[in-house]
């Protein structure tokens, strides 16, 4: 599969490199170096290469959208159109304070992922990688199945959940099912699937029992 990814850093530039390492065609795109990411797409070799957010949007059946949540709308910018197609939405909508700590930049009741979706009509928006450091993912793929990251995934296109479902387990992790959009809330800061602990399968499906009953 050809994936673009939008934001190439601590995620972007982890879960880029386990594709490409899967077999998948990777582009990294989205920074303030244009040579930051031709020497990321060179390290991992085969695979990858790095270009503009318009032409990783181009060559993309999916899109990992990883930058940070202050950039969303200046990468969206540079990246044009991305209806039709599948992106993976990793951001938490906050920004760092002055003071230190952080500030939501979005209102309480709204998720980031349902805001980015506003900000991408058409676009196959699906939530996950958002919920935990993305080292954690590495270290964890080198385990036994059962004790492997699971990945929580939010999306309203059943189609492209399963699609995606496929990356996280190409990617090392355990795709586990949150349901629709609207529970993106439960996956970014400060949900109960966010970044708090790492979690395998069986744990996150006993929490998945206590938060939603189900
Ligand atoms: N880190 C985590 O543990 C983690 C976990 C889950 C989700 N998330 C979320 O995932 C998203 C990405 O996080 P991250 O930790 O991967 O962020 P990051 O390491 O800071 O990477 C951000 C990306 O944006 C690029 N960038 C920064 N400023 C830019 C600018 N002015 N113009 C163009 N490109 C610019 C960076 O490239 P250059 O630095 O080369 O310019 C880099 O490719 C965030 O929304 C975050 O909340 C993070």
């Amino acid at each position: 599969m050809n994936i673009g990814i939008i934001g190439s850093g601590n995620v972007g530039g982890t879960v880029g490199e386990l594709w490409a390492k899967a077999g998948h065609q990777v582009m990294f795109s989205f920074s303030r170096s244009s040579e930051r990411l031709q020497t990321l797409a060179a390290q991992i070799g085969t695979n990858a290469t790095s270009g503009t957010p318009a032409e990783a949007a181009n060559f993309a059946d999916v899109v990992l959208f990883a930058p940070n949540f202050w950039l969303v709308q200046e990468a969206i910018a540079q990246a044009g159109s991305l209806a039709g197609k599948i992106v993976i939405d990793t951001t938490n909508p906050y920004r760092w304070a002055e003071s230190g700590g952080i500030v939501r930049m979005v209102g309480e009741n709204v998720s980031g992922a349902e805001t980015i979706q506003k900000l991408l009509p058409g676009a196959r928006l699906v939530k996950a990688y958002s919920s935990f450091q993305p080292s954690a993912l590495r270290r964890w793929a080198e385990r036994p199945l059962d004790q492997r990251l699971a990945v929580a995934i939010a999306a309203d296109d059943e189609a492209a959940k399963a699609i995606v479902a496929q990356l996280i387990e190409d990617s090392g992790g355990r795709p586990f099912d949150l349901g629709t959009l609207q529970n993106a809330r439960l996956i970014e800061i400060p949900g109960s699937f966010s970044s708090s602990d790492n979690l395998t399968l069986d744990a996150a499906f006993k929490r998945r029992l206590q938060v939603l009953g189900y």
